[in-house]
Formats: structure tokens, C-alpha cells, sequence
């Protein structure tokens, strides 16, 4: 039997980084499931789907293949074998993922591949609807926040760092507008599961973060 943790949370609480080193430090498997989402949307951007074309999405979502591969402990997202990891960070790929996750057949091709990935290792694997959805009997559930603000402060150092700035009042409006997205849509909205523990990040290092769930998980035994 694998052992699951769940991360759920808003856009830029500081999931993936914070799931990448407990998956570290606990040798499981991380999954990015906003990675796979992206790689659809991605697919639908070059395809030339408007992001609120819901009838363009539907007919078109099809056409992308969705695979997970492991280097160096390092999920690589192949889209039509294609790895997309590097092209899929975007907010405007963001965006268009916020809003093509919004239609159930997007949402029906990934959770089979993520409930599969999650049966045969033990894994970290982070999104919005991992506790409530994909993995309702997870070990460890965990809902991951922090306040708007910090979490577009977060972004905007990362765009930077990475030679892709953007303004941080445009992140702020468009982390807000996500989320709104997200915790709104009819199907697996983000919210917290009932069993899963709150941490807020907003005054917290990393480290401290990254301490405070290891705790939860020596806890639950
Ligand atoms: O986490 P990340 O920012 O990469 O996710 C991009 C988008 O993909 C989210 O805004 C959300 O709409 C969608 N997503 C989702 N369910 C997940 C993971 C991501 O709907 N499990």
C-alpha cells in the first residue's frame, strides 16, 4: 500500500516548493498536477482556443495526451510526447489552465492518470481538488494559504529570478481572479477538505513550513 499526502491551495501559497523538498526529505514521489492541467492548456493556446470558449476547449481538449516521466526525481510533463516543461510556467498559460480545468472532460482525462500515479508510489502531490477529489483517502491532507499579497510578492521574485518579470500589480489581480475562478467552479472548486490541517504560510520560511508538515505526518503516524 502507497502512502498519499495531499497539498491543496491557492495559486503562489508555496505548494511545489514546499512538496518538492518533503518529497526530498521523505524519498517519495512529488506530482505536479497544476503541471498537467498547464500541458492541456498549453495545447489549447496553440490550438488557438479562446480561454472562455468553453465549446472550443471541449472539442479540442481531446487532442492533447498528458504524460508523467521521472528524471532525476524531477517530473517531466510530455504532451503528445513533447516535454513541455519549460514552456508551461506562464501566466498566460495560468490563466488558460484556471479556466480549461473548469470543464469536467479536462478534469476526467487527469484525475485517472493522478489516482494511478498515487496507487503504485508513495507520493506528494499537490493541486486544488487532491483531498477532496482525487485522493479523498489520502494519509496526510494538508490546505496550503497565504494572504494575496504575499503570495503575488512570492511570484513576482520568481518571474524575476527567472528573467521573466512581470508587473506585480498585474500578478496580484490575476492571482486574485484565479482564485476566484477556482474556488467557484462548479466542478472539484478549491476548497479545504473537511480532515485537512490549515497552515498558512504568510509569516513563515520555507523551512518553517516544511517543519510544521513533517510534524503533521510524525503525528498521523
Ligand atoms: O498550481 P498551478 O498554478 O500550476 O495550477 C494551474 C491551474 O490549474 C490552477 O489555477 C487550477 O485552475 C488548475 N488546477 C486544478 N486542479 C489541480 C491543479 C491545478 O484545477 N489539481
Amino acid at each position: 500500500m502507497s502512502y498519499n499526502i495531499a497539498i491543496d491551495g491557492p495559486a503562489g501559497a508555496g505548494k511545489s516548493t514546499i512538496a518538492k523538498k518533503l518529497a526530498k526529505k521523505l524519498g517519495y514521489v512529488y506530482v505536479d498536477t497544476g503541471a498537467m492541467y498547464r500541458a492541456i492548456a498549453l495545447f489549447l493556446l496553440r490550438e488557438k482556443v479562446q480561454p472562455q470558449d468553453t465549446d472550443s476547449i471541449l472539442a479540442k481538449c481531446t487532442g492533447a495526451d498528458v504524460t508523467i516521466s521521472y528524471q532525476d526525481g524531477e517530473q517531466i510533463v510530455l504532451l503528445n510526447g513533447e516535454n513541455v516543461n519549460g514552456l508551461i510556467r506562464t501566466e498566460k498559460v495560468g490563466n488558460m489552465a484556471s479556466n480549461s480545468s473548469a470543464v469536467p472532460a479536462v478534469r476526467d482525462r487527469l484525475r485517472s492518470l493522478q489516482q494511478e500515479l498515487a496507487a503504485n508510489e508513495n507520493v506528494i502531490m499537490d493541486g486544488r481538488d487532491i483531498g477532496t477529489c482525487v485522493l479523498p483517502d489520502a494519509d496526510v491532507k494538508i490546505f496550503l494559504t497565504a494572504d494575496s499579497a504575499v503570495r503575488a510578492r512570492r511570484r513576482f521574485e520568481e518571474l524575476a529570478a527567472k528573467g521573466t518579470p512581470e508587473p506585480l500589480e498585474k500578478i496580484e489581480k490575476d492571482i486574485i481572479e484565479r482564485d476566484a475562478r477556482d474556488r467557484n467552479r462548479e466542478i472539484s472548486p478549491l476548497k479545504q477538505a473537511e480532515d485537512a490541517v490549515l497552515v498558512d504560510t504568510s509569516e513563515m520560511t520555507i523551512d518553517e513550513v516544511v517543519e510544521a508538515i513533517l510534524e503533521i505526518c510524525r503525528k498521523k503516524g
